[in-house]
C-alpha cells in the first residue's frame, strides 16, 4: 500500500472547515489593509532560491527539493514565497505601479526537515509582502496584520519577538564584533557552532545548545550597532507598535533563518512553552530586489504556517463554524420513483438547494437511517403513490414527521 510521502499529509473533508475558515479570514484581512492576492508557481529556477535565501542558510543547504527537469533546467520546489513575488515583482514590471506595492499569497512549501509535530516536508504558508519602501510605519502595518490575523482567528496569549539586524553599512561591523566575542570562546563551542563562525556568524545567536548559552548570551547585540538611519528606523517602529498597542519583546538573539534579511526581523509565538516554534516569520529585506537583478528597492512581509494555526486552534478549542453541507435527502422506492427521483435532486440542485440522494437498491428504512446519520434536516421520499400522484412525502428528520406535498409546494417549503 502506498502513503503519502514522509512529511506530507492529505487534507480530509473533516479538516476543511478549517482551512476554508482561515482562507475567509486572510482574503478578508488583506482586503481590508488592501493587499492583492498572487499566485506564484509551485517551482523556480534553483538559482532564485540560492541567491535570493543565501547559500549559507539551513534551507539552501540541506532542504530544497532540486531537480533538473527533461530540458535540463534546474529546478526548485518553493521553500518560501518572498523570493518568488519579488522575482514576479520585477518580471511584470510591479514597480512601475504606485509604491508601495502590498501582495498577499496562499502557497504550498517544501523543506526536506525532520517531520514532527508543526513541522512538515510540505506546508502551506498565508504572507504577505509590501514592496517598494522603507518607511516604519509599513513595517509596523505589516506586523499589525499578522496579529490582527491571529486576533480575528481568536489566538490570543502571543508574543512578538522584535529585533533589528542592521543595514550593509552597519551590519559588518556588528559581525566583526560578534566574530571577535566568539573568537575568544572558540574551544568551547559546538561543533555546528564553529561552522556558523565561519559561514554564517549570525546564525551563532541561534544556537539552542546548553553548551553554548552562556557565550551567545554574553555576546554583542546587534541594536548597539546600527547606523544611526536603522537606529531611528527601529526608534520609530517601536513607537507605532506602542500606539498600536501591539505588545512586543525585543529579543536580541533574534536573526532568522535566512538570508536576505536587513533592519527588521520578527516572530509571533505561542506564549505557552511546548508549542511548535513560530507561528509567523518576517522582516525586511531591503537588499533582496537589487541581489535579484533589480533596483534597490525596500521591502518587508511575513509568512504564517497555516498548518500550525490549525494545531494552535485545535489546541485552544476554538470554535471553527462547519462547511454548508444539503440539508435534504430525497429517498426512492422502484425504478419508476428513481427516474423522477433523479430529476428532483437536479432541478432542485439548479434552483439552489442542496440534495443527497440515495444510490442503489437499499430499504426505505436503511435509506432514512442513512440520513440520519447524515444529519440532514429533511427527507423527500418517493414511492409508487407519490409517483401516480405527482407528490412527495416530506418528512422533517428530527420530529419524523411527515406529509404529502406537490412538487410545487416543496420548491417553496424548500426555499
Ligand atoms: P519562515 O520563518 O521560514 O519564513 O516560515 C514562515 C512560517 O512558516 C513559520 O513561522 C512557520 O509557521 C511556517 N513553517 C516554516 N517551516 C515549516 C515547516 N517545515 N512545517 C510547517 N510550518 C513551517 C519565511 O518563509 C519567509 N519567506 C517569511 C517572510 C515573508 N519574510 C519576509 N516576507
Amino acid at each position: 500500500m502506498y502513503r503519502a510521502p514522509r512529511g506530507t499529509s492529505d487534507i480530509l473533508p473533516e479538516e476543511q472547515a478549517y482551512w476554508r475558515y482561515i482562507e475567509q479570514k486572510v482574503a478578508n484581512i488583506c482586503q481590508l489593509c488592501g493587499y492583492e492576492r498572487i499566485d506564484p508557481p509551485t517551482f523556480e529556477d534553483t538559482g532564485l532560491f540560492t541567491r535570493g535565501i543565501g547559500q549559507g542558510t539551513d534551507i539552501v543547504e540541506k532542504e530544497m527539493y532540486t531537480f533538473t527537469d527533461k530540458g535540463g533546467n534546474k529546478i526548485t520546489l518553493r521553500p518560501e514565497g518572498t523570493a518568488p513575488v519579488c522575482r514576479a515583482y520585477l518580471e511584470h514590471g510591479l514597480h512601475n505601479l504606485p509604491q508601495p506595492v502590498k501582495l498577499y499569497y496562499i502557497i504550498s512549501t517544501f523543506r526536506y526537515e525532520r517531520p514532527q509535530a508543526g513541522r512538515y516536508r510540505q506546508h502551506y504558508q498565508f504572507g504577505c509582502e509590501a514592496i517598494g519602501d522603507d518607511d516604519p510605519a509599513l513595517d509596523a502595518e505589516v506586523i499589525d496584520i499578522a496579529w490582527q490575523f491571529f486576533l480575528s482567528l481568536n489566538l490570543r496569549h502571543l508574543s512578538l519577538q522584535l529585533n533589528s539586524i542592521g543595514c550593509k553599512q552597519c551590519r559588518p561591523g556588528y559581525l566583526r564584533a560578534l566574530k571577535d566575542h566568539y573568537a575568544n570562546h572558540r574551544e568551547e563551542l559546538c561543533a555546528d557552532c564553529k561552522i556558523r563562525l565561519n559561514r554564517n556568524p549570525l546564525r551563532l545567536l541561534d544556537c539552542k545548545r546548553s553548551s553554548c548559552q552562556q557565550i551567545v548570551n554574553s555576546a554583542p547585540r546587534s541594536t548597539d550597532y546600527l547606523c544611526p538611519q536603522c537606529d531611528i528606523h527601529f526608534k520609530r517602529l517601536k513607537g507605532y507598535l506602542k500606539l498600536l498597542e501591539i505588545p512586543f519583546t525585543v529579543n536580541h538573539r533574534l536573526v532568522r533563518g535566512l538570508d536576505y534579511y536587513t533592519r527588521t526581523v520578527f516572530e509571533i509565538q505561542p506564549r505557552a512553552a511546548g508549542a511548535q516554534g513560530s507561528l509567523c516569520g518576517g522582516g525586511r529585506y531591503d537588499e533582496l530586489i537589487e541581489e535579484l537583478g533589480g533596483k534597490p528597492t525596500p521591502a518587508i512581509g511575513f509568512a504564517i504556517g497555516i498548518e500550525r494555526i490549525i494545531l494552535n486552534l485545535k489546541k485552544r478549542k476554538v470554535f471553527i463554524p462547519p462547511l454548508p453541507r444539503p440539508q435534504v435527502f430525497i429517498a426512492h422506492i422502484g425504478d419508476e420513483a428513481r427516474d423522477e427521483a433523479i430529476k428532483l435532486a437536479s432541478r432542485l440542485r439548479q434552483a439552489g438547494t442542496g440534495i443527497i440522494m440515495a444510490t442503489g437498491n437499499k430499504s426505505l428504512k436503511a435509506q432514512l437511517r442513512q440520513a440520519n446519520n447524515l444529519g440532514v434536516r429533511y427527507a423527500v421520499i418517493i414511492g409508487e403513490e407519490e409517483v401516480k400522484s405527482g407528490t412527495v412525502s416530506f418528512r422533517d428528520m428530527t420530529t419524523a414527521q411527515q406529509r404529502t406535498v406537490t412538487r410545487g409546494e416543496l420548491a417553496g417549503l424548500l426555499k
